[in-house]
């Protein structure tokens, strides 16, 4: 019998490891022989530790499921792919969580084991490289540009013509491919889950844009947070030069790409690409002044893609399945999936990749299904800790770049916070400008010094001192930040403030009781 206990960071903290151990020593005791593997999550982290057994007929799933309930589970015919118990969900790709899902860049998330080559080529891994191998540079890059796909780090910037400006770059030079895992936002975990459970799609991923721009070193720009991510990614990185996917002669293309993991050291800041190069290149994270683009003039002063983890992801499939494939998906300019990340007080949540035109309201309530507290939601805060809380109002904006922004909010890299109706919004405002007193970088005034008066305005504001002034104050100081500061964080900082003070005024200036 084969059985499945995932092994990703959110599975080993809600007790894997002691499942996967019970359940050993269950089939033991019993004399059942099983095979254990250990496969990425499915990214439905309520139901973590999530237990599924192999049968001709698909794969059985149980969960969420403790160390505790492992005898029982067994006795009642755990290793049979037994349905009669309670934490049995049935068929895994029953489940409507999965089913509802159009999973592209994820399809063989929680399925394979991580780091098995073998189970990577047998889900469709390296199809992409295998026809990336065949194709002249150029016509990689088209097959990117007629994906529509667009940077999933948050900006949307065409991918195609990022890499367009690189592969025009002269070739005789040293390029750069680097790999943006430094994945700050709150709420995300959508990168670390490729990290740690398909790494071998971001590996494939890097290596044909190297093929596409003519660069032959890569590097993946890792946060120190995630150590898991770490060694599987350094292990990948392993296997694949072993099976001649890296090196000096990739799959006999006799083209070279070399790839290499670097560790952050906890700033928010490197996260934003100019910064993350000076972190590389071994200076401290400081933000440059663009131009000029990383795309002439990037790492060590070369030509670089700078890609997010997601957009990285997302080339196998186009390279395997055509870029037009991929375009099938998504509505306006906004083309293909995008990977939701469900998070904060919210019963179900978890990864949901989706084509974009889906509405918020969809994934809060056909996901979602309330919050943990049973009580009502109130904000959702979309694209991360830069990005405006939405009221209600707003949930019905179908998922697009394009109707988000004349929102005045944004989709970021796909991370959806729930609040409920006891959250205090002011508080929320207070905090995005604290946030960016700790995680700005400093070389310029408007974020630097004018995160801390947004504090201090806000304060006084909630106090009740001068409150009209102070909010006008408020709002000339927003205006400052986006147009005078050099990067998004001190650009972007205000946009959850003005969120609060359009939607949610009343939060701002009276301070509310607490709803117990
Ligand atoms: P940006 O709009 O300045 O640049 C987007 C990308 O396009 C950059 O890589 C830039 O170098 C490139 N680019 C622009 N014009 C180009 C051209 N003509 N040729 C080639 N490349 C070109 O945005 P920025 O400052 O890089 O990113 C801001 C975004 O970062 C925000 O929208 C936010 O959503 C996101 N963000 C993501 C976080 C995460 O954890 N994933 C954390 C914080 C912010
Ligand atoms: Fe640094 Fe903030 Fe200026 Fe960006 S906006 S360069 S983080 S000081």
């Amino acid at each position: 019998t084969r059985v499945y206990v995932p092994c990703d960071t959110t599975a080993l903290s809600l007790g894997a490891d002691e499942v996967a151990r019970q359940i050993q020593v269950q089939a033991d005791r019993r004399g059942h022989p099983i095979e254990l593997v250990r496969n990425g999550s499915r990214g439905l982290f309520w139901l973590e530790p999530l237990v599924e057994v192999e049968t001709p007929n698909g794969r059985v799933a149980y969960g969420p499921v403790e160390p505790d309930d492992v005898p029982a589970l067994v006795a009642a015919g755990l290793f049979e792919a037994s349905t009669d118990h309670a934490l049995c969900h049935g068929d895994i790709e029953t489940l409507p969580y999965l089913r509802r899902q159009q999973r592209l860049t994820f399809a063989r998330i929680g399925i394979i084991d991580p780091l098995s080559i073998a189970d990577y080529r047998a889900h469709g891994g390296f199809a992409g490289l295998d026809k990336a191998v065949t194709l002249a540079p150029q016509a990689i890059v088209d097959e990117v540009k007629t994906s529509g796909l667009r940077g999933r780090g948050g900006a949307a910037f065409p991918t195609g013509i990022k890499w367009q400006t690189v592969h025009d770059e002269a070739w005789q030079q040293q390029k750069y491919i680097v790999c943006n895992a430094d994945e700050g936002d709150s709420g995300t975990f959508a990168d670390r889950l490729v990290m740690e459970c398909d790494p071998f799609m971001l590996i494939e991923g890097m290596i044909i844009a190297g093929l596409g721009v003519g660069a032959t070193q890569g590097y993946i720009y890792l946060r120190s947070e995630y150590p898991l991510a770490h060694r599987i990614l350094n292990e990948a990185i392993e296997r694949a030069g072993a099976a001649g996917y890296l090196g000096h002669d990739v799959r006999g293309s006799g083209r070279a790409f070399h790839l290499e993991v670097r560790l952050g050291a906890g700033a928010y800041i490197c996260g934003e690409e100019t910064s993350l190069l000076e972190s590389l290149e071994g200076k401290r994270g400081m933000v440059r002044a663009k131009p000029p683009l990383p795309a002439i003039k990037g790492l060590f002063g070369q030509p670089t893609v700078v890609n997010n983890v997601l957009s990285l992801a997302a080339v196998p499939f186009i390279l395997a399945h055509g870029g037009q494939a991929y375009a099938d998906y998504g509505m306006g300019r906004s083309r293909g999936t995008l990977p939701i990340q469900l998070a904060g007080n919210i019963r179900q949540g978890g990864l949901i990749e989706l084509a974009f035109g889906t509405t918020l309201r969809a994934i809060l309530e056909d996901f979602g299904a309330g919050t943990v507290t049973g009580r009502s939601m109130k904000a959702v805060q979309v694209g991360g800790p830069l990005m405006a809380y939405l009221p209600e109002s707003q949930w019905d904006t179908p998922l697009d770049y394009e109707a988000f922004a004349e929102l005045g909010a944004g989709i970021g890299h796909g991370g959806v916070v729930v609040f409920d109706d006891t959250v205090d919004m002011g508080e929320q405002a207070r905090f995005a400008m604290e946030f960016c007193t700790v995680e700005s970088c400093g070389k310029c005034t408007p974020c630097r010094i004018g995160s801390v008066r947004g504090v201090e305005v806000i304060d006084r504001i909630r106090a009740g001192d001068h409150p009209d002034a102070n909010l006008v104050l408020l709002e000339e100081l927003c205006e400052t930040m986006v147009d005078g500061s050099l990067c998004a964080m001190g650009g972007m900082t205000p946009f959850p403030v003005q969120s609060v003070i359009r939607h949610f005024p009343d939060d701002l200036t009276v301070r509310p009781t607490r709803v117990e």
